[in-house]
């Protein structure tokens, strides 16, 4: 979509916004789970019109949203939840189930995180279904929008019929999400597509209409049966991935041969058949959907005796990548990591959220503290999560307490304040100037020119 497209689609979209509570029919709607992907669904949907009722189990955090708080970190949620909350088409609840008999549609938004044998872990998704089995009143569209394994909605189907007494009648419908942590009320906002999985037509119109801001401003809707709309979910996130690790494994030919990743990255994005999207080599892929969602498609197909050869070599390079930059901060550092001070600056899996799971900066700090350094760990949202995964790194208040006194410096997230270090300050308060830049983002000529020992992925020249 280029840039003219989208503007105009926002601006539309801004104007529907504004009208919708007054002009469309509203739609009773329930989100279970308020995480990341049901509080952006239930505010962003309520923002549209929609008579919303967020609901979850987790009293603590239902009595924090009542407050006003937001328990994650997510640019624009906020102001989003504090809006449709005044205006009355937002509400939150610790008790899913009157929730589930208030509404007309309910969308599933409970995590489905990864088991140990590396399938999506479905036991909140089966329970949340059991129970709108147990209070179906009525008419109810019960629709996924956690990413669930191929063939969840036939599942959901029979588990929820089960669980119900007396007479049913319900459809299911798949809606996955697309939105991605950090911009995910954009995203919601402006998507490059809306995807309805239903088979039967009969769920639709009530579809259509809860996101109908979204239909009136141009994004492209896609209709599709169930397990197409499941599948579209998978092959998209898989894609993504198998792109990240192809342009890391790229980079680590680049590191070999002396040719500069970025502008590898440039010349092959530039093709439109390619797209300079996803190209950017880092520290392998990590986060809540990523790593568990591919490993969930491998699973998947091997249930169907198929092996998805790209995305496990995806996942292979992925696991690659995390070893080769400690292999790196290794050599750049001499071998001598014992004893030393190493600033790591970001600690989220990447930039615009506070998220840890699977964050790359992990490995780092667990490797580094193995081989006896001491951490000095600093991120401007992250620090919380982080001290509960690695407690025993040190955490700084500032960027400037971490790098106080440092052997070496690991930049692991790309967060806007270390695109723009300040290189001769940082020197100065250094033990010995060595840089570690697994994003790409610090100005190489400037390290050059400061006598700093660095490296980064691919040998990539940064301006
Ligand atoms: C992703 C998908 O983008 C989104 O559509 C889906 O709904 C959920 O999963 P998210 O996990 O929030 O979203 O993050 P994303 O921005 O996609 O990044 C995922 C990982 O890939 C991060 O670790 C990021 O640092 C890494 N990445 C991304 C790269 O290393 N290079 C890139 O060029 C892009």
């Amino acid at each position: 979509m280029n840039f003219q497209m989208t503007f105009k689609r926002l601006i539309v979209l801004v104007l529907m916004v504004s009208v919708a509570p007054h002009m469309y029919a509203s739609r009773k709607v329930a989100v279970i789970g308020t995480g990341y992907v049901g509080l952006v669904l239930g505010a962003c949907l309520a923002d549209f019109g929609n008579d919303v009722l967020c609901a979850d189990i987790d009293t603590d955090k239902i009595k924090r949203l009542n407050n006003g708080e937001i328990p994650i970190y997510e640019p624009g949620l906020k102001e989003v939840v504090d809006r449709t909350c005044k205006q009355g088409t937002l509400s939150f609840s610790d008790d899913p189930e009157a929730v589930i008999r208030q509404s007309e549609v309910v969308f599933i938004a409970v995590g489905t995180p990864m088991s140990d044998d590396g399938k999506a872990d479905m036991r909140y998704v089966d329970g949340v279904a059991k129970m709108i089995g147990k209070n179906l009143n009525g008419y109810k569209i019960i629709c996924t929008k956690s990413t669930v394994p191929i063939g969840t909605g036939k599942r959901l189907r029979k588990l929820i019929k089960e669980s119900a007494v007396g007479a049913v009648d319900f459809d299911v419908a798949s809606n996955p999400e697309f939105l991605k942590e950090g911009s995910a009320v954009k995203d919601f906002l402006v998507p490059d597509r809306v995807v309805f999985g239903t088979d039967t037509d009969r769920p639709l119109e009530a579809l259509y209409d809860i996101y109908r801001p979204l239909h009136a401003a141009g994004v492209p809707f896609l209709c599709t049966d169930i397990a197409t709309a499941e599948t579209i979910k998978y092959a998209a996130n898989a894609f993504l991935a198998v792109k990240i690790s192809f342009i890391n494994e790229v980079a680590q030919l680049c590191d070999r041969t002396g040719a500069d990743v970025k502008s590898v990255a440039k010349g092959m994005g530039l093709d439109n058949r390619i797209g300079t999207k996803f190209l950017n080599p880092g520290p392998g892929f990590g986060g809540s959907c990523f790593p568990k969602d591919t490993c969930a498609f491998v699973h998947k197909a091997k249930q169907s005796f198929m092996d998805l050869k790209i995305v496990e070599a995806a996942l292979a390079v992925n696991d690659n990548q995390k070893r080769f930059i400690l292999k790196k901060i290794h050599e750049l550092m001499n071998g001598c990591i014992e004893k030393k001070k190493v600033a790591v600056l970001g600690l989220a899996f990447k930039a615009n959220t506070d998220d840890v799971r699977y964050s790359p900066s992990l490995n780092v700090i667990e490797y580094l503290l193995e081989q006896g350094a001491t951490v000095a760990a600093y991120d401007p949202v992250a620090m919380e999560n982080m001290k509960k995964a690695a407690p025993q790194a040190m955490y700084c208040e500032s960027m400037i307490e971490a790098i106080t006194d440092a052997d070496a410096v690991v930049v692991m997230t790309e967060w806007d304040e270390f695109c723009s270090l300040d290189l001769t300050r940082i020197k100065s308060l250094m033990k010995q100037p060595i840089l570690f830049d697994a994003r790409n983002i610090v100005k190489t000529a400037q390290l050059k020119e400061l006598g700093f020992a660095f490296a980064n992925i691919g040998n990539a020249k940064v301006e």
